[in-house]
């Protein structure tokens, strides 16, 4: 281990692998999904010791939605008792806490749950976490491109002054540096609909362990490998 971490301004993470767990540990499906909430609360724990600024952590995709209707419930009712459970801890530790997706499928219940989160924690600074739920990032992309477009239309913003930074500006957080370092469980290869338009100079990893069995020495692993990578955004 690097005794100098570069320590990543922004880490995501997709928790991948819950089920799998579950199924080779003898339960169901939804007991991985609960014992994934110890892994949520050991990075958390962890980035805020190691100085990590920005924490994206993918909760529930818009193609979860085809999942079994049991396990939906239960992953609503899951993020309901750990927002419940964990808010004035996350409050008293200067955690943020931010929401990201569309909020229009979502219960009333759930939606209230992370308004308050959302409020109770506005004024905190030391680490955001950002929820991605009911997330998509096509979702999110196709929305900036509407409401630039109806920008356009109303004469507010010229076709020639769109950059950029106005697509940035118009995602659901436009405000949040690019992720450094993406990391991904359970051995898939792959981004799924994720922060497409932040990932383009983030570094990834992979693991083959399983979200439940992800813990603060595979994080700090996760660090020490984007620790020795070269960036060059492009440079020589
Ligand atoms: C992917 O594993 C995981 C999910 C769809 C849910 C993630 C949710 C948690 C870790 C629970 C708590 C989270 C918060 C933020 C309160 P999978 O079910 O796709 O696993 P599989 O690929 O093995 O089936």
């Amino acid at each position: 281990m690097n005794k100098t971490l570069n320590i990543p301004n922004h880490i995501a993470i997709i928790m991948d692998g819950n089920g799998r767990w579950a199924t080779q540990n003898g339960f169901e499906r939804s007991y991985g999904h609960i014992m994934g909430v110890g892994s949520v609360k050991e990075v958390i724990e962890e980035s805020l010791d190691l100085g990590v600024r920005y924490l994206t952590m993918y909760a529930f995709s818009a193609e979860n939605w085809s999942r079994p209707r049991t396990e939906v419930d239960g992953l609503m009712e899951l993020f309901c008792s750990t927002i419940s459970d964990q808010k004035e801890i996350l409050k008293s530790k200067g955690v943020k806490v931010l929401f990201m997706g569309d909020r229009e499928a979502l219960c009333d219940k759930v939606c209230g749950y992370i308004d308050s989160c959302e409020n109770d924690t506005s004024d905190n600074s030391n680490l955001t976490l950002i929820i991605a739920l009911n997330y998509s990032s096509r979702a999110e992309l196709t929305r900036a491109a509407k409401q630039i477009a109806i920008l356009s239309v109303s004469g507010e913003l010229n076709i020639g002054d769109i950059t950029e930074t106005t697509i940035k500006e118009h995602l659901y957080i436009g405000n949040i540096p690019d992720p450094d370092l993406i990391i991904r469980t359970s051995g898939e290869c792959r981004l799924s609909n994720f922060l497409l338009w932040q990932c383009s100079y983030s570094e990834l990893y992979f693991t083959e362990v399983l979200w439940p069995d992800f813990n603060k020495e595979q994080y700090r692993k996760a660090i020490d490998v984007f620790s020795n990578r070269t960036r060059r955004f492009g440079n020589i």
